[in-house]
């Protein structure tokens, strides 16, 4: 890995709580596991118990003390992501990392009847993020980190379309759906300043990282052959302890400015650094356009913002 800013320059977490979504595995179980390591107490969202325990415990054995717990959120279905909120007792939340995703995934429908790729890596968090923004509002320098991918530049949102009922091309749907999660954090970004609040919402994306996420596809649909194509991304990608970085320098390096994008500097590997995107990913219009249906999809809205 090149100089430059890396898990040893985390500062200290102690007394700052945690949610990170998606922590079992890939990019979200190593942020989780370093947050925890500077001091963080670190709740893990996922939506399987045994993987959230089984990620749990391997934290637990990494990193001696570790305060971390498993709790249950499914992203693809709204009442889970209610409950999951009701759940969240304490009144201050310091740090909110989106980071679950799915990818290329065949067509299919969450709970609530939205395109999965878009209901699961926007929609979810965006309800998750609405339901815990009074905790994120009541904090002193709390941040809400979003993880996108550079393959936002598949494909912009569709506002005719969101749900892909018309057409569905499951790349462009995964496109959509990291554009949805920028035009988010602009969004967000901008509805805080607005309202006074010192509420740090950034993004992120770990460049190509060796993760889960290359195969799952494959492996729903039983196509062993592009399972083991795809298998070989995770060949040449980083390890997903680097690609967790750019995440975890948007969470916690001072500094950090709100609607930002960081990722690796050298685009798909190395230290972290401002990433590129996409114009029409910070345009005021398509962000609060994406909001207000956000909000009508998803029955959550902002109090506050
Ligand atoms: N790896 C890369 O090269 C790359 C590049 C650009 C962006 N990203 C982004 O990085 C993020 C993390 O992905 P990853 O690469 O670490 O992949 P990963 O190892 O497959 O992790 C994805 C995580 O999301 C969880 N998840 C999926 N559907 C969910 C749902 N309905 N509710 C709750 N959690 C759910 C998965 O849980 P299960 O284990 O239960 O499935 C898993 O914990 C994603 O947002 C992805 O788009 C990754």
């Amino acid at each position: 890995m090149s100089h430059g800013w890396s898990a040893r320059d985390i500062p200290d977490q102690s007394g700052r709580t945690a949610v990170v979504t998606g922590a079992n595995s890939g990019i979200g179980l190593h942020t989780a596991r370093e947050l925890a390591r500077c001091g963080a107490r670190v709740l893990l969202a996922c939506r399987d118990e045994r993987r959230g325990k089984e990620a749990a415990d391997r934290i637990r054995y990494a990193v001696r003390g570790a305060d971390v717990e498993f709790a249950a959120l499914d992203l693809a279905d709204l009442s889970s992501v209610r409950e999951f909120a009701a759940d969240y007792r304490a009144d201050t939340l310091d740090l909110l990392i989106n980071n679950a995703g799915v990818m290329a995934l065949p067509y299919g429908r969450t709970a609530d009847g939205f395109e999965t790729q878009f209901g699961v890596n926007h929609l979810g968090h965006f309800a998750l993020t609405g339901l815990l923004l009074p905790k994120l509002l009541a904090t002193e320098g709390a941040r809400v980190v979003t993880v996108s991918s550079g393959m936002h530049a598949l494909a912009d949102i569709d506002m005719g379309d969101l749900n892909s009922e018309r057409t569905y091309h499951r790349w462009i749907a995964y496109g959509r759906s990291k554009t949805a999660n920028l035009l988010f954090v602009h969004e967000l970004a901008r509805r805080a300043a607005a309202a006074g609040s010192t509420l740090v919402a950034a993004a992120a994306h770990p460049g190509l990282a060796a993760t889960d996420l290359h195969t799952a596809g494959a492996r729903m649909e039983r196509r062993r052959a592009v399972e083991r194509v795809m298998g070989l991304v995770n060949v040449l990608a980083q390890p997903a302890s680097a690609g967790a970085l750019p995440t975890l320098y948007a969470a916690t390096a001072p500094g950090v400015r709100p609607d930002w994008f960081t990722g690796p500097r050298r685009g798909r590997r190395g230290a972290p650094g401002p990433s590129w995107r996409a114009d029409r990913t910070r345009d005021d219009v398509a962000g609060e356009r994406l909001w207000v249906a956000s909000e009508q999809l998803t029955g959550v809205t902002y109090p506050g913002l």
